[in-house]
């Protein structure tokens, strides 16, 4: 079977409703936290992609039983200090920065060095913003000379607590230090820039010695040694992240209407929302609950004609870190010039996706002026790509997200498309493809 599909038509108008897989950073955070518990946590609706599969068996190579069954997952815990350090340990941290960047945190204190392994992309990723705090608590570490994987991991038993300052906004570094200051005997103080807190929710919820004081663009965090973690049967809401594929497909799409069912929306995620209201597109939530201290809710769109160029504040940066590609689409159909900024980050992800981003615009007639941290995108109301253009796209890196935004693209702005790496959805989206071909049913 060819690893890339080809797309030759746009999607037909379509009135759905829709539920997209569980979220993936709720779910690689409920098998670390389950994996700590007293005794059998249960998860239903977990995303069982590649990231998470890395995670499970990443727990599993530390001595921690699982078992999945169908949508089911259930993980035996051992306790907070019930990890096996045996001789020799590689975990493979596959794609996932998640995974392989929180397990560390964990590590600290581990009593046989372990080796962290990740793919190729994951292998260019920096690791030094995290192995930098961890050194301080005490653990030791033997990077590539790049300083990223492989790595080694030397565990330390006098972990002493860190002051930490995390300017990046990002919630891998800070859920990392979290995980080590729950390891470690007295108070670790972080002043985190504003990310998502999924971690600080789920350590809430567990009563687990957290303080967390919210300021206006830093989060001040106190976390001080946990004993004991009561086990966690959890309902993973679906991924924004992954919504955010359909959201924009249906704002571009002529005479559509969807409902993609109970999103998880924390305040800290929805960033692509507020910035497509600001654009015009008709994006509203409804049924919105409270689960477990998370927000959940259904998210209706319908086609947008009108859409408006944005100035994007930075502010709203982190809360859409992961949507920008499909964000950059919007733009591409908005009447003037759209500009986001302050973006270096979005490069050190799976791949560098604002040249890609840039890349795949300008595949399409978009014109943009890309700089390191930045991009200007001249939007056209009237785009619609010539029938007989050839447009090939092939990542190296194999980025999910560079792919579904390739595909949305070539289903809402048409042209000849040819996007290879079809596989790089098993990431985080295994279901991507037959959910776009659900939506193309008359049923
Ligand atoms: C994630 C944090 C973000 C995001 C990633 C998932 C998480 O990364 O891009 O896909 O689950 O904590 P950074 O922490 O690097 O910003």
């Amino acid at each position: 079977m060819p690893n890339k599909i080809s797309i030759k038509n746009k999607i037909t108008s379509f009135k759905k409703s829709i539920k997209v897989s569980g979220d993936k950073s709720l779910s690689i955070r409920w098998v670390i936290f389950a994996s700590l518990a007293n005794g059998v946590s249960q998860a239903k609706n977990l995303l069982l992609s590649e990231d998470v599969l890395a995670a499970i068996n990443g727990i599993k190579k530390l001595g921690i039983k699982v078992d999945i069954n169908k949508n089911k997952c259930r993980i035996y815990g051992k306790g907070i200090n019930g990890y096996q350090y045996k001789k020799k340990i590689i975990i493979n941290a596959k794609n996932s920065g998640t995974f392989g960047r929180l397990i560390l945190g964990l590590l600290v204190n581990a009593s046989n060095p372990i080796k962290l392994i990740g793919d190729r992309s994951l292998s260019k990723r920096d690791f030094q913003r995290i192995t930098d705090p961890l050194k301080k608590f005490g653990a030791k570490f033997k990077l590539n000379k790049n300083k990223n994987l492989p790595l080694i991991i030397y565990g330390s038993k006098n972990l002493k607590p860190i002051k930490y300052y995390e300017n990046r906004g990002s919630a891998q570094c800070k859920s990392a230090v979290i995980f080590a200051g729950i390891r470690t005997k007295g108070i670790t103080y972080i002043k985190a820039k504003k990310s998502r807190n999924h971690t600080e929710l789920l350590c809430k919820y567990l009563n687990l010695p957290i303080q967390i004081k919210k300021k206006e663009r830093f989060d001040f965090i106190k976390v001080n040694n946990v004993k004991r973690i009561n086990p966690i049967n959890y309902t993973i809401p679906s991924d924004i992240s992954s919504a955010a594929f359909f959201i924009v497909l249906t704002a571009l799409s002529e005479k559509s209407k969807l409902i993609i069912k109970k999103v998880n929306v924390n305040t800290s995620r929805i960033g692509i929302i507020t910035i497509l209201k600001r654009m015009n597109v008709k994006v509203k939530f409804s049924n919105i609950k409270i689960y477990k201290g998370e927000k959940t809710a259904d998210i209706q769109v319908q086609s947008t004609n009108n859409i408006k160029a944005i100035n994007c504040p930075t502010k709203l940066n982190s809360g859409a870190i992961d949507e920008f590609l499909v964000i950059f689409l919007i733009a591409a159909k908005a009447k003037g010039i759209s500009y986001f900024k302050d973006l270096s980050e979005l490069d050190k992800k799976e791949s560098p996706r604002l040249q890609l981003g840039s890349k795949i615009l300008k595949s399409m007639g978009i014109k943009n002026n890309v700089t390191k941290n930045s991009i200007k995108i001249f939007g056209n109301p009237n785009l619609n790509i010539n029938v007989n253009k050839k447009i090939i796209i092939k990542n190296f890196l194999k980025d999910h997200r560079i792919f579904m935004t390739s595909v949305i693209a070539a289903l809402s702005f048409g042209g000849q498309w040819d996007i290879h790496d079809k596989d790089s959805i098993k990431t985080s989206f295994p279901n991507f493809l037959e959910i776009i071909k659900n939506l193309q049913n008359n049923d």
